[in-house]
């Protein structure tokens, strides 16, 4: 899938094909152009911007038009990765009418493909008016942190027999829904296996386990770039915070140390232009 744009098809296709499904978050121009430059699958414009980018405590404060101001840098720099469009919270779960409309602005305002919102059976008929509305949903389910309050924390869900079967209800009437994937986030591997095995659409686990049809990742916890904490299931494949510090406390000592600028950043002014110029100001004073 090097060069074009992947579809909600392509995805179904890996999954029947049993290959593996790439998904990051990105939340700006140059994320965007990283993550497509790497041959994503799918990029996430996640509500994590509110804690990663925006510094705000948890994601449940962030707005739509926040939202929609980072969806239109992504797409600015990511022309191949389907594009996904996270819908904040308070953005559907009101009404189905109100759903419709915010997930409709994710693609026309914010230059998505499509969009995801969190919950499982409660959420069903919310998901099914909005796909019913043309726009192809992605689901989410286990640990939705938008609900952190009525889960009491980060925690794994689905631990036991009641909640791994609600888990696999959730995600059979999203399915019935007619959601396109669905997101698995902090569950136990073998409840995302059943899943993965029950459902015909693409599963994409975050601390699921190996078994589910595609992977994501939040690119700052990959990349280093979120300092306040980093979750078990997180793989960090590079530490870029620490090389950016030493990288502007050099830059911090060469302006002290007046090493910074040096002849090959600044711009030169002929010799003949020079002294006429000071000839000038001589002349003036
Ligand atoms: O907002 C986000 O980044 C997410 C991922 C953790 C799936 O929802």
């Amino acid at each position: 899938m090097a060069d074009k744009k992947v579809t909600i098809v392509d995805l179904q296709r890996k999954k029947e094909a049993g290959e593996a499904i790439t998904m990051l978050t990105a939340y700006d121009y140059p994320t965007g152009v990283l993550v497509d430059r790497a041959d994503i699958d799918i990029i996430l414009v996640g509500d994590s911007l509110a804690m990663v980018v925006l510094g705000y405590e948890n994601t449940v404060c962030v707005t739509m038009d926040e939202m929609l101001h980072h969806c239109r840098a992504v797409a600015r720099g990511a022309k191949k990765p389907l594009l996904v469009g996270d819908m904040p919270f308070m953005s559907y779960q009101v009404d189905a009418r109100e759903a419709i409309q915010n997930a409709g602005r994710f693609l026309k305002e914010g230059s998505m493909d499509v969009v995801k919102l969190e919950g499982g059976r409660d959420m069903a008929p919310t998901v099914k008016a909005i796909v019913d509305a043309g726009i192809p949903v992605m689901g989410h389910i286990g640990l939705t942190p938008q609900s952190i309050s009525k889960l009491g924390g980060y925690r794994v869900q689905g631990k036991d027999v009641a909640t791994a079967k609600a888990l696999i209800d959730d995600a059979l009437a999203l399915e019935e829904a007619g959601a396109f994937s669905l997101i698995l986030e902090a569950i136990p591997s073998p409840v995302a296996e059943i899943i993965s095995d029950r459902v015909s659409i693409p599963t994409i686990g975050i601390g699921a386990g190996p078994h589910c049809d595609g992977q994501v990742l939040v690119i700052h916890d990959l990349i280093g770039l979120f300092d306040r904490f980093v979750p078990r299931f997180v793989k960090k494949y590079a530490d870029i915070f620490p090389t950016i510090i030493e990288a502007l406390n050099e830059y911090r000592q060469d302006v002290i140390g007046r090493s910074f600028p040096g002849p090959e950043h600044s711009y030169p002014m002929g010799a003949e232009a020079l002294e006429a110029l000071l000839a000038e100001l001589d002349g003036e004073s």
